[in-house]
């Protein structure tokens, strides 16, 4: 028996000393440590990122909510289509005076009069709504799409109803029935298979019989959306983000976040728990934001790929361009009244607990609730985005600190310092984070690419007492590939200084082709294409060789020649040495490298390139122009690398 115990005790004994050495590999002397957070995505909801985009809703305007306040020639029914085929007759009006939720006041009362009846009409007789989404719906042949919709009967009688999607020419691609049940709010759902494939179907909920209804909330998602989860993410794009594997994401913007004036802030409240209870409004960027795509369906984004989140309140004070724009100025900040601070710094602390604390927390249990009882793992915590350093800022964001550090001194608090790389904004949002000892602090720029290979520099004389850097939102101007290859540069600077840098995201993330409020993006789209930049193929190239240690003197250059730039980090997980290399001149050029001090390489290794011409750019013409180049690389402790003009070149070497 004791024998048994011994051998039993000897094999967990092995165990637990064999184990971290299998998650952990030596790391080579002389590296300094870094962050394992440096790069990770940025979310906002502008160019259509959202609705429209990410969010895989296919219906435009779902809950009748568009208004002449969003855009001037909105009203409730926009992209909506009052259908009566068949010489049906009917009537329909917008209604507000019993709504499903109070945050979502329209709906429609369809009364369907007369069903046509006539023998020579051979389609589908009946009175009812066509929605085509956004440009047009996407459906592919033999895939389902799962829809639904609340409706109140107003006759007595249960109404039958044809839910079908159809092409611009009425042909049926997908259909199902419904019969509604109820006088009063009821959600109906149904699955819809396509026979065929469109890009530019349509949406039609047809009464089949006569009589009165009222309807909201209409709803088509396509089964398959990413990770197969309801009210989710638009898969092929959700997949391109998972490719990257960001180390974070952050949620939800921007100058969303601060919002267009003080009733426009971005309230995390309003965007969870059902779709019918979230409170959807006219973002700052000028168009219908759904709250679809809320905090728990961005929370569950980041677990499904491995994220950590990042989200971004508000500083209690809106946006300095409010009423305005970023080019014509604003009727400037605006900030909550001192007498409602208590309840909104309750409000910050609320989402803490929602996603972190037990299910029998209140906030815990709607998170639980909503199908997730185990905590999000929240860390990190935003305050405030590029706000402007005014007095009655700097009263708000140091009582929101002082809070969020008193109640949960476990969450890493991330201040911010305004729209630019300096100035007196900058100096006071960082002079007020260092006075609160706010570990982390955001900067946001954009810049010529020349900017960028002239400040490659920036962060080596950063106080490395002081606060970190999350450099929240960067990007140069222009989505050539000169762009991409001067901000790779400039993220070797990052990677040099990732024990003071501790994280970045290239911004914005989405934009969708003819609905951009921003020319400069990562991604573009459309409901079909994705459109990958040279500056996402950088940032995936860097995003999906991360190190934790950094090591100079790897790589000798011609110091004197800003047009180079180069890093080397080590992995302390898979133990693999990554070498990047970036020339943004026009002609090759030779740098040495020396892994000497690296042992057990393997000389099997892979290289990843990005190269072309200094303007060329993908469109989605020409979805393939630019793009990185694997092959195989054979390893020597020293070689001499030729990095061919305009390049980004990195080389993953794996170690025993
Ligand atoms: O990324 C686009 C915008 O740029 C963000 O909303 C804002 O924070 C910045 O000015």
């Amino acid at each position: 028996m004791k024998l048994k115990l011994s051998i039993i005790l000897l094999f967990f004994v092995t165990i637990s000393l064999v184990l971290p050495l299998k998650n952990s590999a030596q790391v080579a002397k002389g590296g300094k440590k870094i962050s394992s957070d440096l790069l990770g995505l940025f979310f906002e909801d502008i160019n259509y990122a959202a609705d429209g985009g990410l969010y895989a809703e296919l219906v435009q305007n779902r809950s009748f909510e568009y208004n002449l306040e969003e855009k001037r020639d909105w009203n409730p029914f926009s992209y909506w289509e009052f259908v009566q085929p068949g010489h049906s007759i009917g009537h329909l009006s917008v209604e507000t005076k019993l709504p499903i939720h109070p945050n979502n006041p329209h709906y429609i009362v369809v009364d369907a009069e007369f069903i046509g009846n006539y023998p020579q009409f051979k389609g589908e007789a009946g009175v009812g709504l066509k929605n085509s989404g956004f440009d047009g719906m996407v459906v592919r042949e033999g895939e389902k799409y799962n829809f639904s919709m609340f409706a109140q009967q107003i006759t007595d009688v249960p109404m039958d109803f044809l839910i079908s999607l159809q092409t611009p020419k009425g042909e049926i691609l997908a259909q199902t029935k419904l019969k509604t049940s109820d006088k009063t709010w009821k959600k109906y759902a149904g699955t819809l298979t396509a026979t065929a494939s469109s890009d530019s179907a349509s949406l039609v909920v047809l009464a089949k019989t006569s009589g009165q209804f009222a309807i909201d909330m209409v709803s088509l998602f396509p089964e398959k959306t990413f990770k197969n989860r309801p009210n989710g993410l638009r898969a092929d794009l959700a997949q391109k983000l998972a490719d990257m594997q960001p180390r974070f994401i952050r949620f939800p913007g921007g100058c969303l976040v601060h919002g267009n004036g003080l009733g426009n802030m971005y309230r995390w409240k309003n965007t969870i728990g059902p779709n019918e209870e979230r409170k959807g409004q006219r973002n700052i960027w000028g168009y219908h934001q759904t709250a679809g795509l809320g905090y728990f369906e961005y929370f569950q984004f980041c677990e499904d790929i491995g994220a950590k989140p990042l989200p971004v309140l508000p500083a209690a004070v809106s946006c300095q361009n409010s009423g305005g724009t970023h080019v014509i100025g604003g009727a400037g900040q605006k900030a909550l009244g001192i007498d409602d601070m208590d309840e909104y710094i309750q409000e910050v602390l609320d989402l803490v607990e929602w996603a972190n604390g037990p299910v029998t927390s209140t906030w815990g249990a709607k998170r639980a609730a909503a199908g997730h009882p185990a905590p999000f793992n929240l860390e990190f915590v935003g305050i405030g985005n590029e706000d402007k350093m005014t007095p009655e800022y700097e009263k708000r964001f140091r009582m929101i600190v002082k809070a969020v550090k008193e109640k949960h001194p476990e969450i890493t608090i991330i201040g911010n310092s305004g729209p630019f790389h300096s100035g007196a904004d900058f100096d006071k949002g960082w002079q007020i984070s260092n006075e609160m000892q706010v570990p982390i602090v955001d900067e946001h720029y954009y810049v010529q690419p020349e900017w960028f290979l002239a400040n490659q520099h920036r962060y080596d004389k950063y106080d490395r007492k002081k606060g970190k850097v999350y450099l929240g939102e960067y990007a140069s101007w222009g989505n050539k590939l000169k762009n991409a290859i001067a901000e790779a540069a400039y993220i070797t600077g990052m990677e040099r200084n990732g024990d003071v840098v501790h994280m970045a995201s290239y911004a914005p993330m989405l934009a969708k082709k003819g609905f951009t409020q921003w020319t400069t993006d990562m991604i573009f789209f459309d409901n079909v294409n994705i459109c990958l930049t040279p500056n996402y193929h950088v940032q995936k190239m860097f995003m999906t060789n991360q190190g934790d240690y950094y090591f100079d003197k790897v790589i000798t250059k011609d110091e004197s020649n800003n047009l180079l730039a180069a890093s080397c980090v080590q992995d302390s997980k898979t133990g693999d040495v990554i070498v990047k290399l970036v020339n943004v001149g026009n002609d090759a050029k030779i740098m040495k490298v020396d892994l000497s001090r690296f042992k057990n390489m393997l000389s099997n290794a892979e290289i990843i390139q990005l190269s072309g011409s200094a303007d060329a750019e993908n469109t989605f013409d020409n979805l393939q122009k630019v793009t990185p180049i694997k092959s195989a690389f054979k390893a020597k402790s020293k070689f001499d690398y030729e990095a061919p003009a305009m390049s980004l070149t990195v080389i993953r070497i794996k170690t025993k």
